[in-house]
Protein backbone atom coordinates (compact mmCIF):
# COMPACT_ATOMS: atom_id res chain seq x y z
CA UNK A 1 0.00 0.00 0.00
CA UNK A 2 2.35 2.96 1.22
CA UNK A 3 4.66 1.82 -1.87
CA UNK A 4 1.71 2.30 -3.79
CA UNK A 5 0.46 5.90 -2.96
CA UNK A 6 4.39 6.83 -3.21
CA UNK A 7 4.29 5.71 -7.00
CA UNK A 8 0.86 7.37 -7.34
CA UNK A 9 2.44 10.77 -5.62
CA UNK A 10 5.57 10.80 -7.87
CA UNK A 11 2.99 10.00 -11.04
CA UNK A 12 1.09 13.54 -9.97
CA UNK A 13 3.92 15.84 -8.96
CA UNK A 14 5.95 14.89 -12.42
CA UNK A 15 2.81 15.49 -14.32
CA UNK A 16 2.49 19.15 -13.02
CA UNK A 17 5.82 20.01 -14.39
CA UNK A 18 5.12 17.61 -17.69
CA UNK A 19 6.00 19.75 -21.15
CA UNK A 20 4.22 18.18 -24.28
CA UNK A 21 7.93 16.26 -24.56
CA UNK A 22 7.39 14.27 -22.04
CA UNK A 23 4.22 12.46 -23.47
CA UNK A 24 3.75 9.48 -21.97
CA UNK A 25 0.93 7.99 -24.28
CA UNK A 26 0.19 4.67 -21.89
CA UNK A 27 -0.27 7.55 -19.13
CA UNK A 28 -3.56 9.20 -18.29
CA UNK A 29 -2.35 11.66 -15.76
CA UNK A 30 0.19 12.40 -18.72
CA UNK A 31 -1.97 12.43 -21.61
CA UNK A 32 -4.49 14.96 -19.22
CA UNK A 33 -2.03 17.18 -17.19
CA UNK A 34 -0.75 17.44 -21.36
CA UNK A 35 -3.71 18.40 -22.67
CA UNK A 36 -4.33 20.96 -20.23
CA UNK A 37 -0.99 22.80 -21.04
CA UNK A 38 -2.52 22.20 -25.42
CA UNK A 39 -5.91 24.05 -24.26
CA UNK A 40 -4.68 26.53 -22.41
CA UNK A 41 -1.98 26.90 -25.51
CA UNK A 42 -5.35 27.08 -28.04
CA UNK A 43 -7.84 29.00 -25.95
CA UNK A 44 -5.19 31.53 -25.28
CA UNK A 45 -6.46 32.77 -28.87
CA UNK A 46 -9.79 33.29 -28.02
CA UNK A 47 -10.94 36.22 -26.05
CA UNK A 48 -14.88 35.42 -25.43
CA UNK A 49 -15.77 34.86 -21.98
CA UNK A 50 -18.57 32.87 -19.74
CA UNK A 51 -21.13 35.62 -21.03
CA UNK A 52 -19.65 37.19 -24.53
CA UNK A 53 -18.53 35.48 -27.46
CA UNK A 54 -15.37 37.33 -29.88
CA UNK A 55 -14.52 36.42 -33.01
CA UNK A 56 -11.18 35.08 -33.08
CA UNK A 57 -8.52 37.30 -34.28
CA UNK A 58 -7.84 37.52 -38.26
CA UNK A 59 -6.67 35.54 -40.17
CA UNK A 60 -8.78 33.40 -38.81
CA UNK A 61 -12.16 32.52 -39.90
CA UNK A 62 -15.10 32.12 -38.25
CA UNK A 63 -15.71 28.16 -38.89
CA UNK A 64 -12.39 27.62 -36.84
CA UNK A 65 -14.06 28.95 -33.97
CA UNK A 66 -16.58 26.27 -33.91
CA UNK A 67 -13.68 24.04 -34.48
CA UNK A 68 -12.04 25.14 -31.47
CA UNK A 69 -15.44 24.71 -29.37
CA UNK A 70 -15.44 21.83 -31.10
CA UNK A 71 -11.87 20.13 -29.56
CA UNK A 72 -12.40 22.01 -26.36
CA UNK A 73 -15.76 19.83 -25.29
CA UNK A 74 -13.67 16.38 -26.25
CA UNK A 75 -11.08 18.11 -23.85
CA UNK A 76 -13.76 18.44 -21.16
CA UNK A 77 -15.09 15.33 -21.74
CA UNK A 78 -12.21 13.57 -21.90
CA UNK A 79 -10.12 15.13 -18.86
CA UNK A 80 -13.70 15.99 -16.66
CA UNK A 81 -11.44 20.06 -16.63
CA UNK A 82 -14.57 21.52 -17.19
CA UNK A 83 -12.86 25.36 -16.89
CA UNK A 84 -13.85 26.23 -20.26
CA UNK A 85 -17.45 24.86 -20.52
CA UNK A 86 -19.31 28.60 -19.42
CA UNK A 87 -16.93 29.76 -22.28
CA UNK A 88 -17.45 27.19 -24.58
CA UNK A 89 -21.52 27.12 -24.06
CA UNK A 90 -21.26 30.97 -24.49
CA UNK A 91 -19.50 30.94 -28.26
CA UNK A 92 -21.68 27.82 -29.24
CA UNK A 93 -24.52 29.73 -28.32
CA UNK A 94 -23.97 33.09 -29.98
CA UNK A 95 -23.04 31.58 -33.18
CA UNK A 96 -26.62 29.30 -33.80
CA UNK A 97 -28.59 32.45 -35.67
CA UNK A 98 -31.70 32.93 -35.86
CA UNK A 99 -33.29 29.90 -36.62
CA UNK A 100 -30.92 27.82 -34.66
CA UNK A 101 -29.33 26.31 -37.46
CA UNK A 102 -25.77 27.85 -37.58
CA UNK A 103 -26.84 30.70 -40.56
CA UNK A 104 -25.61 33.52 -38.94
CA UNK A 105 -26.26 36.47 -41.01
CA UNK A 106 -23.11 38.65 -39.60
CA UNK A 107 -21.44 35.44 -41.17
CA UNK A 108 -22.67 35.31 -44.78
CA UNK A 109 -19.85 36.78 -46.52
CA UNK A 110 -17.94 33.65 -45.53
CA UNK A 111 -20.73 30.85 -44.79
CA UNK A 112 -20.31 28.05 -47.11
CA UNK A 113 -21.72 24.58 -46.29
CA UNK A 114 -18.32 23.16 -44.76
CA UNK A 115 -18.54 26.01 -42.44
CA UNK A 116 -21.96 25.45 -41.05
CA UNK A 117 -20.92 22.13 -41.12
CA UNK A 118 -17.97 22.28 -38.69
CA UNK A 119 -19.92 24.19 -36.15
CA UNK A 120 -22.95 21.39 -36.89
CA UNK A 121 -20.26 19.11 -35.70
CA UNK A 122 -19.43 20.70 -32.34
CA UNK A 123 -23.48 20.46 -31.60
CA UNK A 124 -23.58 17.19 -32.52
CA UNK A 125 -20.04 17.00 -30.01
CA UNK A 126 -22.17 18.60 -27.42
CA UNK A 127 -25.42 16.28 -27.91
CA UNK A 128 -23.01 13.19 -27.98
CA UNK A 129 -21.69 14.16 -24.74
CA UNK A 130 -24.41 15.40 -22.78
CA UNK A 131 -22.55 18.76 -22.17
CA UNK A 132 -25.03 20.97 -20.02
CA UNK A 133 -27.51 22.70 -23.01
CA UNK A 134 -27.74 26.61 -23.06
CA UNK A 135 -29.96 28.69 -21.24
CA UNK A 136 -33.16 29.06 -23.08
CA UNK A 137 -31.88 27.59 -26.37
CA UNK A 138 -33.03 24.32 -28.10
CA UNK A 139 -31.05 21.09 -27.26
CA UNK A 140 -28.02 20.42 -28.95
CA UNK A 141 -29.34 17.87 -30.79
CA UNK A 142 -32.10 19.90 -32.20
CA UNK A 143 -29.71 22.69 -32.94
CA UNK A 144 -27.81 19.60 -35.11
CA UNK A 145 -31.04 18.53 -37.06
CA UNK A 146 -32.10 22.46 -38.08
CA UNK A 147 -28.49 22.21 -39.65
CA UNK A 148 -29.19 19.05 -41.35
CA UNK A 149 -32.22 20.18 -42.81
CA UNK A 150 -31.26 23.80 -43.45
CA UNK A 151 -28.56 21.97 -45.54
CA UNK A 152 -29.95 18.89 -47.03
CA UNK A 153 -32.42 21.77 -48.70
CA UNK A 154 -29.02 22.58 -50.60
CA UNK A 155 -28.65 19.50 -52.47
CA UNK A 156 -28.24 20.33 -55.69
CA UNK A 157 -29.20 18.09 -59.13
CA UNK A 158 -28.71 21.06 -61.65
CA UNK A 159 -25.40 19.18 -62.80
CA UNK A 160 -23.73 16.19 -61.53
CA UNK A 161 -26.69 13.95 -60.68
CA UNK A 162 -26.48 15.88 -57.03
CA UNK A 163 -23.99 17.24 -54.57
CA UNK A 164 -23.68 19.85 -52.21
CA UNK A 165 -21.96 23.28 -53.58
CA UNK A 166 -19.22 24.13 -51.42
CA UNK A 167 -20.64 28.15 -50.89
CA UNK A 168 -24.19 29.14 -50.35
CA UNK A 169 -24.32 32.88 -51.11
CA UNK A 170 -24.04 34.35 -54.80
CA UNK A 171 -21.58 37.01 -53.94
CA UNK A 172 -19.13 33.83 -53.00
CA UNK A 173 -19.80 32.94 -56.71
CA UNK A 174 -16.09 31.33 -56.96
CA UNK A 175 -17.61 28.72 -54.91
CA UNK A 176 -20.87 28.12 -56.26
CA UNK A 177 -20.08 25.89 -59.08
CA UNK A 178 -16.89 23.54 -56.60
CA UNK A 179 -18.50 20.63 -55.28
CA UNK A 180 -16.36 19.98 -52.72
CA UNK A 181 -15.65 16.51 -50.34
CA UNK A 182 -15.64 18.96 -46.61
CA UNK A 183 -19.31 20.09 -47.78
CA UNK A 184 -20.66 16.85 -49.13
CA UNK A 185 -18.49 14.55 -46.51
CA UNK A 186 -19.53 17.34 -44.06
CA UNK A 187 -23.49 16.37 -44.61
CA UNK A 188 -22.56 12.62 -45.03
CA UNK A 189 -21.06 12.91 -41.31
CA UNK A 190 -23.73 14.87 -40.00
CA UNK A 191 -26.37 12.40 -41.12
CA UNK A 192 -24.14 8.94 -39.79
CA UNK A 193 -23.87 10.89 -36.47
CA UNK A 194 -27.72 11.60 -36.44
CA UNK A 195 -28.33 8.37 -37.14
CA UNK A 196 -26.56 7.09 -34.43
CA UNK A 197 -28.19 9.80 -31.93
CA UNK A 198 -31.70 9.28 -33.17
CA UNK A 199 -32.49 5.33 -34.98
CA UNK A 200 -34.15 7.56 -37.28
CA UNK A 201 -33.74 5.77 -41.09
CA UNK A 202 -33.82 9.21 -42.64
CA UNK A 203 -30.23 10.39 -41.95
CA UNK A 204 -29.21 6.84 -42.57
CA UNK A 205 -30.78 6.84 -46.38
CA UNK A 206 -29.06 10.34 -46.98
CA UNK A 207 -26.02 9.48 -45.41
CA UNK A 208 -26.24 6.47 -47.87
CA UNK A 209 -26.88 8.86 -50.80
CA UNK A 210 -24.29 11.53 -50.19
CA UNK A 211 -21.95 8.54 -50.13
CA UNK A 212 -23.02 7.33 -53.13
CA UNK A 213 -22.63 10.70 -54.88
CA UNK A 214 -18.96 11.30 -53.52
CA UNK A 215 -18.18 7.86 -54.76
CA UNK A 216 -20.04 8.00 -57.97
CA UNK A 217 -18.29 11.24 -59.08
CA UNK A 218 -14.75 10.09 -57.80
CA UNK A 219 -14.29 12.61 -54.87
CA UNK A 220 -13.95 9.08 -52.78
CA UNK A 221 -11.95 7.07 -55.80
CA UNK A 222 -11.88 3.14 -55.95
CA UNK A 223 -9.01 3.04 -53.60
CA UNK A 224 -10.68 5.46 -50.95
CA UNK A 225 -8.68 8.18 -51.47
CA UNK A 226 -10.73 11.12 -51.06
CA UNK A 227 -9.88 14.68 -52.94
CA UNK A 228 -11.10 17.79 -52.60
CA UNK A 229 -13.90 18.74 -54.97
CA UNK A 230 -15.21 18.70 -58.40
CA UNK A 231 -16.95 21.14 -60.11
CA UNK A 232 -19.70 21.76 -61.96
CA UNK A 233 -18.62 23.78 -65.01
CA UNK A 234 -17.69 19.95 -66.19
CA UNK A 235 -20.48 17.76 -64.86
CA UNK A 236 -18.00 16.86 -62.00
CA UNK A 237 -16.04 15.05 -64.63
CA UNK A 238 -12.69 16.59 -63.51
CA UNK A 239 -11.51 16.12 -59.87
CA UNK A 240 -9.59 18.49 -58.09
CA UNK A 241 -6.72 16.42 -56.97
CA UNK A 242 -5.67 17.62 -53.73
CA UNK A 243 -6.31 15.78 -50.55
CA UNK A 244 -5.97 16.42 -47.22
CA UNK A 245 -6.16 14.92 -43.96
CA UNK A 246 -9.36 15.88 -42.53
CA UNK A 247 -11.51 14.75 -45.91
CA UNK A 248 -10.56 11.48 -45.19
CA UNK A 249 -11.17 11.70 -41.39
CA UNK A 250 -14.83 13.32 -42.12
CA UNK A 251 -15.67 10.03 -44.52
CA UNK A 252 -13.78 7.59 -41.73
CA UNK A 253 -16.21 8.43 -39.01
CA UNK A 254 -19.28 8.72 -40.82
CA UNK A 255 -18.53 5.50 -42.38
CA UNK A 256 -17.98 3.96 -38.91
CA UNK A 257 -20.71 5.61 -37.23
CA UNK A 258 -22.87 4.07 -39.77
CA UNK A 259 -21.60 0.43 -39.21
CA UNK A 260 -22.43 0.76 -35.43
CA UNK A 261 -25.82 2.16 -36.17
CA UNK A 262 -26.79 0.16 -38.72
CA UNK A 263 -24.68 -3.28 -38.21
CA UNK A 264 -24.22 -3.77 -41.79
CA UNK A 265 -20.55 -4.77 -42.72
CA UNK A 266 -20.16 -2.83 -46.16
CA UNK A 267 -19.90 0.39 -43.94
CA UNK A 268 -17.52 -1.25 -41.49
CA UNK A 269 -15.37 -1.99 -44.81
CA UNK A 270 -15.74 1.26 -46.04
CA UNK A 271 -14.27 2.47 -42.64
CA UNK A 272 -11.08 0.32 -43.26
CA UNK A 273 -10.75 1.00 -46.25
CA UNK A 274 -10.56 4.53 -45.85
CA UNK A 275 -8.28 4.42 -42.50
CA UNK A 276 -6.34 2.55 -45.11
CA UNK A 277 -6.62 5.18 -47.88
CA UNK A 278 -5.56 7.48 -45.09
CA UNK A 279 -1.36 5.87 -44.99
CA UNK A 280 -0.99 9.29 -47.40
CA UNK A 281 -0.75 10.84 -44.55
CA UNK A 282 1.53 9.16 -42.65
CA UNK A 283 5.09 8.29 -42.68
CA UNK A 284 6.81 11.23 -45.14
CA UNK A 285 10.39 10.18 -44.40
CA UNK A 286 11.96 6.85 -43.57
CA UNK A 287 12.96 8.79 -40.43
CA UNK A 288 9.33 9.55 -39.34
CA UNK A 289 6.86 6.48 -39.85
CA UNK A 290 3.97 6.48 -38.65
CA UNK A 291 3.86 10.50 -38.05
CA UNK A 292 1.11 12.38 -39.92
CA UNK A 293 1.83 15.07 -42.20
CA UNK A 294 -0.41 17.53 -44.69
CA UNK A 295 1.58 15.81 -47.80
CA UNK A 296 -0.69 17.91 -49.98
CA UNK A 297 1.37 21.23 -48.38
CA UNK A 298 3.92 20.82 -45.55
CA UNK A 299 6.40 19.29 -47.81
CA UNK A 300 6.39 22.69 -49.54
CA UNK A 301 5.31 25.06 -46.85
CA UNK A 302 2.39 26.36 -48.54
CA UNK A 303 -0.25 25.09 -46.03
CA UNK A 304 -2.34 28.24 -44.77
CA UNK A 305 -3.77 28.83 -41.71
CA UNK A 306 -7.15 26.21 -42.30
CA UNK A 307 -4.78 24.06 -43.13
CA UNK A 308 -2.94 24.02 -40.16
CA UNK A 309 -5.44 22.78 -38.73
CA UNK A 310 -6.52 20.06 -40.68
CA UNK A 311 -4.34 17.21 -38.88
CA UNK A 312 -6.27 17.90 -35.71
CA UNK A 313 -9.71 16.89 -37.72
CA UNK A 314 -8.34 13.57 -38.92
CA UNK A 315 -6.83 12.64 -35.20
CA UNK A 316 -10.06 13.85 -33.60
CA UNK A 317 -12.41 11.78 -36.24
CA UNK A 318 -10.09 8.58 -36.14
CA UNK A 319 -9.91 8.73 -32.18
CA UNK A 320 -14.26 9.19 -32.52
CA UNK A 321 -14.48 6.05 -35.43
CA UNK A 322 -12.16 3.65 -32.93
CA UNK A 323 -14.89 4.82 -30.34
CA UNK A 324 -18.11 3.61 -32.69
CA UNK A 325 -16.26 0.75 -33.91
CA UNK A 326 -13.52 -0.56 -32.05
CA UNK A 327 -12.06 -3.01 -34.47
CA UNK A 328 -10.11 0.02 -36.13
CA UNK A 329 -8.28 0.33 -32.70
CA UNK A 330 -5.23 -1.29 -33.27
CA UNK A 331 -4.42 0.09 -36.62
CA UNK A 332 -5.08 3.39 -35.54
CA UNK A 333 -3.00 2.98 -32.16
CA UNK A 334 0.63 2.15 -34.01
CA UNK A 335 -0.40 5.67 -36.48
CA UNK A 336 -1.70 8.00 -33.42
CA UNK A 337 0.61 7.34 -30.58
CA UNK A 338 3.25 7.82 -32.73
CA UNK A 339 2.27 11.18 -33.83
CA UNK A 340 0.96 12.14 -30.55
CA UNK A 341 4.37 11.70 -29.04
CA UNK A 342 5.94 13.77 -32.34
CA UNK A 343 3.45 16.26 -31.62
CA UNK A 344 4.42 16.64 -28.41
CA UNK A 345 8.04 17.34 -29.25
CA UNK A 346 6.85 19.69 -31.63
CA UNK A 347 5.43 21.71 -29.03
CA UNK A 348 8.45 22.69 -27.26
CA UNK A 349 9.05 25.95 -28.71
CA UNK A 350 7.70 29.10 -26.02
CA UNK A 351 8.42 28.50 -22.62
CA UNK A 352 9.12 24.61 -24.03
CA UNK A 353 5.22 24.33 -24.77
CA UNK A 354 4.20 26.37 -27.62
CA UNK A 355 3.56 24.17 -30.56
CA UNK A 356 4.86 23.72 -34.32
CA UNK A 357 3.34 22.87 -37.07
CA UNK A 358 5.47 19.90 -38.95
CA UNK A 359 5.61 16.89 -36.22
CA UNK A 360 8.26 14.81 -38.37
CA UNK A 361 11.12 17.31 -37.56
CA UNK A 362 11.74 15.90 -34.28
CA UNK A 363 11.14 19.27 -32.43
CA UNK A 364 9.73 22.30 -32.84
CA UNK A 365 9.83 24.38 -36.15
CA UNK A 366 9.46 27.51 -35.12
CA UNK A 367 5.48 27.82 -36.68
CA UNK A 368 3.15 28.68 -34.29
CA UNK A 369 -0.31 29.86 -34.08
CA UNK A 370 -3.74 28.43 -33.23
CA UNK A 371 -4.24 25.29 -35.69
CA UNK A 372 -0.71 24.00 -34.14
CA UNK A 373 -2.11 24.12 -31.16
CA UNK A 374 -5.65 22.51 -31.62
CA UNK A 375 -4.21 19.78 -33.82
CA UNK A 376 -1.48 18.55 -30.95
CA UNK A 377 -4.37 19.23 -28.64
CA UNK A 378 -6.77 16.47 -30.06
CA UNK A 379 -3.80 14.52 -31.15
CA UNK A 380 -2.90 13.84 -27.90
CA UNK A 381 -6.17 14.06 -25.99
CA UNK A 382 -7.53 11.60 -27.86
CA UNK A 383 -5.07 8.83 -26.87
CA UNK A 384 -7.84 8.70 -23.76
CA UNK A 385 -10.26 7.88 -26.04
CA UNK A 386 -8.18 4.75 -27.99
CA UNK A 387 -6.60 3.68 -23.99
CA UNK A 388 -10.04 3.10 -23.07
CA UNK A 389 -11.21 1.20 -25.72
CA UNK A 390 -8.08 -0.57 -25.80
CA UNK A 391 -8.79 -1.58 -22.66
CA UNK A 392 -11.90 -2.21 -23.18
CA UNK A 393 -11.08 -5.01 -26.00
CA UNK A 394 -8.11 -6.13 -22.93
CA UNK A 395 -9.49 -6.02 -19.39
CA UNK A 396 -7.12 -6.87 -16.63
CA UNK A 397 -8.37 -10.00 -14.63
CA UNK A 398 -10.52 -9.62 -12.01
CA UNK A 399 -9.08 -8.45 -8.85
CA UNK A 400 -9.15 -11.01 -5.66
CA UNK A 401 -10.97 -10.70 -2.72
CA UNK A 402 -9.27 -13.77 -1.03
CA UNK A 403 -6.11 -12.85 0.84
CA UNK A 404 -3.66 -15.28 -1.43
CA UNK A 405 -1.35 -17.95 -0.15
CA UNK A 406 1.95 -16.36 0.59
CA UNK A 407 4.52 -16.97 -2.61
CA UNK A 408 7.84 -18.44 -1.72
CA UNK A 409 9.21 -16.11 -3.72
CA UNK A 410 7.73 -13.94 -6.67
CA UNK A 411 8.07 -14.89 -9.72
CA UNK A 412 9.62 -12.20 -12.02
CA UNK A 413 7.91 -14.08 -15.53
CA UNK A 414 4.35 -13.37 -13.87
CA UNK A 415 1.89 -10.91 -15.53
CA UNK A 416 4.34 -10.41 -18.36
CA UNK A 417 2.10 -11.34 -21.21
CA UNK A 418 1.75 -8.39 -23.60
CA UNK A 419 -2.23 -8.92 -23.22
CA UNK A 420 -2.03 -8.62 -19.70
CA UNK A 421 -0.25 -6.04 -18.95
CA UNK A 422 -1.20 -2.67 -21.18
CA UNK A 423 -4.22 -2.76 -19.27
CA UNK A 424 -2.94 -2.69 -15.77
CA UNK A 425 -0.52 -0.07 -17.09
CA UNK A 426 -3.13 2.16 -18.20
CA UNK A 427 -4.95 1.24 -15.35
CA UNK A 428 -2.36 2.35 -12.70
CA UNK A 429 -0.94 5.19 -13.73
CA UNK A 430 -3.48 6.17 -15.03
CA UNK A 431 -10.48 23.25 -54.09
CA UNK A 432 -10.17 24.62 -61.77
CA UNK A 433 -7.47 23.23 -59.29
CA UNK A 434 -4.79 25.70 -58.62
CA UNK A 435 -7.92 28.64 -58.40
CA UNK A 436 -9.68 26.57 -55.87
CA UNK A 437 -6.89 26.10 -53.82
CA UNK A 438 -6.45 29.52 -53.91
CA UNK A 439 -10.51 30.58 -53.57
CA UNK A 440 -9.80 27.86 -50.85
CA UNK A 441 -7.31 30.04 -48.86
CA UNK A 442 -8.30 33.75 -49.68
CA UNK A 443 -12.18 32.83 -48.86
CA UNK A 444 -11.78 30.20 -46.33
CA UNK A 445 -12.02 26.46 -45.90
C1 LIG B 1 -7.73 39.98 -26.69
O1 LIG B 1 -7.95 41.24 -26.09
C2 LIG B 1 -6.75 41.93 -25.78
C3 LIG B 1 -7.11 43.17 -24.99
O2 LIG B 1 -8.21 43.85 -25.59
C4 LIG B 1 -6.01 42.27 -27.09
O3 LIG B 1 -4.82 42.91 -26.80
C5 LIG B 1 -5.71 40.95 -27.78
O4 LIG B 1 -5.11 41.20 -29.03
C6 LIG B 1 -6.97 40.16 -27.98
N1 LIG B 1 -6.61 38.84 -28.42
C7 LIG B 1 -7.36 38.21 -29.30
C8 LIG B 1 -6.90 36.83 -29.53
O5 LIG B 1 -8.36 38.69 -29.85
C1 LIG C 1 -13.80 11.49 -16.13
O1 LIG C 1 -15.00 11.10 -15.47
C2 LIG C 1 -15.55 9.86 -15.96
C3 LIG C 1 -16.90 9.65 -15.30
O2 LIG C 1 -16.75 9.80 -13.95
C4 LIG C 1 -14.55 8.74 -15.68
O3 LIG C 1 -15.06 7.54 -16.20
C5 LIG C 1 -13.23 9.06 -16.35
O4 LIG C 1 -12.28 8.07 -16.03
C6 LIG C 1 -12.71 10.41 -15.91
N1 LIG C 1 -11.53 10.74 -16.72
C7 LIG C 1 -10.39 11.10 -16.19
C8 LIG C 1 -9.27 11.39 -17.15
O5 LIG C 1 -10.23 11.20 -15.02
C1 LIG D 1 -22.81 37.57 -30.21
O1 LIG D 1 -21.67 38.23 -29.70
C2 LIG D 1 -21.42 39.50 -30.28
C3 LIG D 1 -20.07 39.99 -29.76
O2 LIG D 1 -20.06 39.89 -28.39
C4 LIG D 1 -22.58 40.42 -29.91
O3 LIG D 1 -22.38 41.70 -30.50
C5 LIG D 1 -23.87 39.80 -30.45
O4 LIG D 1 -24.97 40.59 -30.03
C6 LIG D 1 -24.05 38.39 -29.92
N1 LIG D 1 -25.21 37.78 -30.61
C7 LIG D 1 -26.03 36.96 -30.02
C8 LIG D 1 -27.15 36.39 -30.85
O5 LIG D 1 -25.90 36.65 -28.87
C1 LIG E 1 -27.10 24.66 -58.30
O1 LIG E 1 -25.86 24.58 -58.97
C2 LIG E 1 -25.81 25.40 -60.14
C3 LIG E 1 -24.47 25.13 -60.81
O2 LIG E 1 -24.44 23.80 -61.15
C4 LIG E 1 -25.92 26.86 -59.73
O3 LIG E 1 -25.90 27.68 -60.91
C5 LIG E 1 -27.22 27.06 -59.00
O4 LIG E 1 -27.26 28.37 -58.51
C6 LIG E 1 -27.32 26.09 -57.84
N1 LIG E 1 -28.67 26.17 -57.26
C7 LIG E 1 -28.88 26.54 -56.04
C8 LIG E 1 -30.28 26.55 -55.58
O5 LIG E 1 -27.96 26.84 -55.32
C1 LIG F 1 -24.05 15.07 -66.00
O1 LIG F 1 -23.69 13.81 -65.43
C2 LIG F 1 -24.81 13.06 -64.99
C3 LIG F 1 -24.28 11.83 -64.31
O2 LIG F 1 -23.44 12.23 -63.28
C4 LIG F 1 -25.67 12.68 -66.18
O3 LIG F 1 -26.80 11.98 -65.71
C5 LIG F 1 -26.12 13.96 -66.87
O4 LIG F 1 -26.85 13.63 -68.05
C6 LIG F 1 -24.92 14.82 -67.23
N1 LIG F 1 -25.41 16.12 -67.69
C7 LIG F 1 -24.85 16.75 -68.74
C8 LIG F 1 -25.42 18.10 -69.09
O5 LIG F 1 -23.93 16.25 -69.39
C1 LIG G 1 -36.77 11.49 -38.89
O1 LIG G 1 -36.00 12.62 -39.30
C2 LIG G 1 -36.62 13.39 -40.32
C3 LIG G 1 -35.62 14.48 -40.73
O2 LIG G 1 -35.28 15.28 -39.67
C4 LIG G 1 -37.92 13.97 -39.78
O3 LIG G 1 -38.60 14.69 -40.83
C5 LIG G 1 -38.83 12.83 -39.30
O4 LIG G 1 -39.98 13.39 -38.67
C6 LIG G 1 -38.08 11.97 -38.28
N1 LIG G 1 -38.91 10.82 -37.94
C7 LIG G 1 -39.19 10.51 -36.72
C8 LIG G 1 -40.00 9.28 -36.53
O5 LIG G 1 -38.84 11.19 -35.79
C1 LIG H 1 -26.64 3.62 -52.98
O1 LIG H 1 -26.06 2.72 -53.92
C2 LIG H 1 -26.40 1.36 -53.62
C3 LIG H 1 -25.57 0.48 -54.54
O2 LIG H 1 -25.65 0.93 -55.87
C4 LIG H 1 -27.90 1.17 -53.83
O3 LIG H 1 -28.26 -0.13 -53.51
C5 LIG H 1 -28.62 2.10 -52.86
O4 LIG H 1 -30.01 2.04 -53.07
C6 LIG H 1 -28.16 3.55 -53.03
N1 LIG H 1 -28.74 4.30 -51.94
C7 LIG H 1 -29.26 5.52 -52.08
C8 LIG H 1 -29.86 6.12 -50.88
O5 LIG H 1 -29.27 6.13 -53.16
C1 LIG I 1 -5.21 -3.00 -40.67
O1 LIG I 1 -4.13 -2.81 -41.58
C2 LIG I 1 -3.80 -4.01 -42.30
C3 LIG I 1 -2.53 -3.73 -43.07
O2 LIG I 1 -2.64 -2.54 -43.82
C4 LIG I 1 -4.99 -4.39 -43.19
O3 LIG I 1 -4.70 -5.57 -43.91
C5 LIG I 1 -6.17 -4.65 -42.28
O4 LIG I 1 -7.33 -4.92 -43.06
C6 LIG I 1 -6.46 -3.43 -41.40
N1 LIG I 1 -7.51 -3.77 -40.43
C7 LIG I 1 -8.53 -2.95 -40.13
C8 LIG I 1 -9.52 -3.49 -39.18
O5 LIG I 1 -8.66 -1.82 -40.60
C1 LIG J 1 13.52 13.51 -41.39
O1 LIG J 1 13.84 13.78 -42.74
C2 LIG J 1 13.28 14.97 -43.26
C3 LIG J 1 13.59 15.03 -44.76
O2 LIG J 1 14.93 14.90 -44.93
C4 LIG J 1 13.80 16.17 -42.49
O3 LIG J 1 13.17 17.37 -42.99
C5 LIG J 1 13.46 15.99 -41.01
O4 LIG J 1 13.99 17.05 -40.28
C6 LIG J 1 14.01 14.66 -40.50
N1 LIG J 1 13.49 14.44 -39.16
C7 LIG J 1 14.28 14.13 -38.16
C8 LIG J 1 13.62 13.83 -36.88
O5 LIG J 1 15.48 14.08 -38.28
C1 LIG K 1 2.40 1.60 -24.57
O1 LIG K 1 1.93 0.33 -24.11
C2 LIG K 1 1.94 -0.69 -25.10
C3 LIG K 1 1.29 -1.92 -24.52
O2 LIG K 1 1.81 -2.17 -23.29
C4 LIG K 1 3.37 -0.95 -25.56
O3 LIG K 1 3.37 -1.92 -26.58
C5 LIG K 1 3.94 0.35 -26.10
O4 LIG K 1 5.30 0.16 -26.42
C6 LIG K 1 3.83 1.46 -25.07
N1 LIG K 1 4.24 2.69 -25.74
C7 LIG K 1 5.06 3.55 -25.20
C8 LIG K 1 5.51 4.71 -26.05
O5 LIG K 1 5.41 3.44 -24.06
Amino acid sequence: MLLKSALLAATVVAADTLVPADLDVNNTASIVAIAKTLASGAMSYYNGTATTYSPLPSPYYWWEAGALMGAMLDYSYLTNDTTYDAIITAAIANNTGPANDFLVPVQYLDEGNDDQAFWAFTALTAAEHKFPQAAGAPSWLDISINAWNNMVARWNTTMCAGGFTWQIYSYNYNGLNYKNSASNGGVFLISARLALLTGNSTYIDWAEKVWNWSDGVGIIDKHYNVFDGTDSATNCTKINPLSFTYQNGIYLYGAAALAKQTGDDVWAKRAESLLGAASRFFSPFDNATDIMWEHACEGVGTCTKDMKTFKGFLSRFMYAAVDVLPSLAPNVTDYMRTSAIAAGKACSGLKGITCGQKWYVGGFDGSVGLGQEMCALETIQGLLTLNKVLAAANPPPPATTTTPAPSPSPSPTKNTGAAGLAPQDLRLTGLSIACALLIWGNLLA
